[in-house]
């Protein structure tokens, strides 16, 4: 019995190994978004922090659906706090609303969740995984240089999951964190698969650096 159990457990953990991941969650460090000349707006007090870019399904959503109400608006806003961890660059009320509409058209209408579920996923997932304390924990802190092959490693140790690091220039710009269970059930993260599509194709894919372990890397400071 004891045997049967420990076989099946086993095969499980097999099969799952062997699939890539079906969706994933994308965390941004403010700081690195800020930082450009042409992204002025980032309120300045909030940089040395991950949020929410979105949570996405492989398959983007194939046709625009219906806009987010006013009403599922404040939902957002006041049942899941969306603005203190969903923001757009600018952060500000209209700013973070059409960045939440833009992800809710590519992404969220088409997988049957009600706004609030869709967008509460996110934010439980986001919550699950604290990023920064695995990579504090490490040494990894605002202002650190490190390669991105420690990212990788430190975040396996710390969340047993390996991210996808994407990085604008020699500054980390976004980790996603990968799901291999059908569009947001289950919330064990694994491995992210560079075989596997980093994001939908359009539009073009992000800078990245997640093939280049050796390359030096920071975490800018604000
Ligand atoms: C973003 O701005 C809103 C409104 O100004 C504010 O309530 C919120 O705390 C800010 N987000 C963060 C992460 O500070
Ligand atoms: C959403 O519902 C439509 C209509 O019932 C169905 O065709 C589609 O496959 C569903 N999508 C998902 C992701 O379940
Ligand atoms: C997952 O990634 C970590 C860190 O790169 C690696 O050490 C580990 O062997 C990987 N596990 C699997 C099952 O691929």
């Amino acid at each position: 019995m004891k045997m049967q159990k420990i076989l099946f457990v086993t095969l499980i953990h097999l099969v799952i190994l062997c699939v890539d991941a079906k969706w994933k969650l994308a965390i941004q460090w403010r700081a690195t978004l800020c930082q450009s000349p042409s992204k002025p707006y980032c309120q300045r007090s909030i940089l040395e922090k991950f949020t929410i870019h979105g949570i996405w399904d492989y398959n983007s959503c194939s046709t625009s659906g219906r806009q987010l109400t006013s009403q599922e608006i404040q939902q957002l806003k006041s049942n899941l706090k969306l603005s203190e961890v969903w923001l757009d660059r600018s952060n500000t009320t209209t700013g973070n609303e059409k960045f939440w509409e833009r992800q809710w058209q590519k992404h969220g209408h088409c997988t049957n969740l009600s706004a609030l579920v869709y967008f509460g996923t996110a934010v439980n997932v986001y919550n699950k995984f604290p990023i920064l304390k695995y990579l504090q924990a490490e040494g990894i802190r605002p202002g650190s240089k490190f390669k991105v092959e420690d990212i990788h490693e430190t975040i396996f140790r710390q969340g047993r999951f390996r991210p996808y690091v994407v990085c604008d220039a020699n500054k980390l710009q976004e980790l996603q964190i990968c799901f291999d269970t059908p569009a947001f059930q289950g919330f064990d993260a694994v491995n992210c698969t560079t075989s596997s599509p980093p994001s939908p194709p359009s539009p073009p894919p992000p800078p990245k650096c997640e093939e280049e372990g050796q390359k030096m890397i920071t975490l800018p400071k604000a």
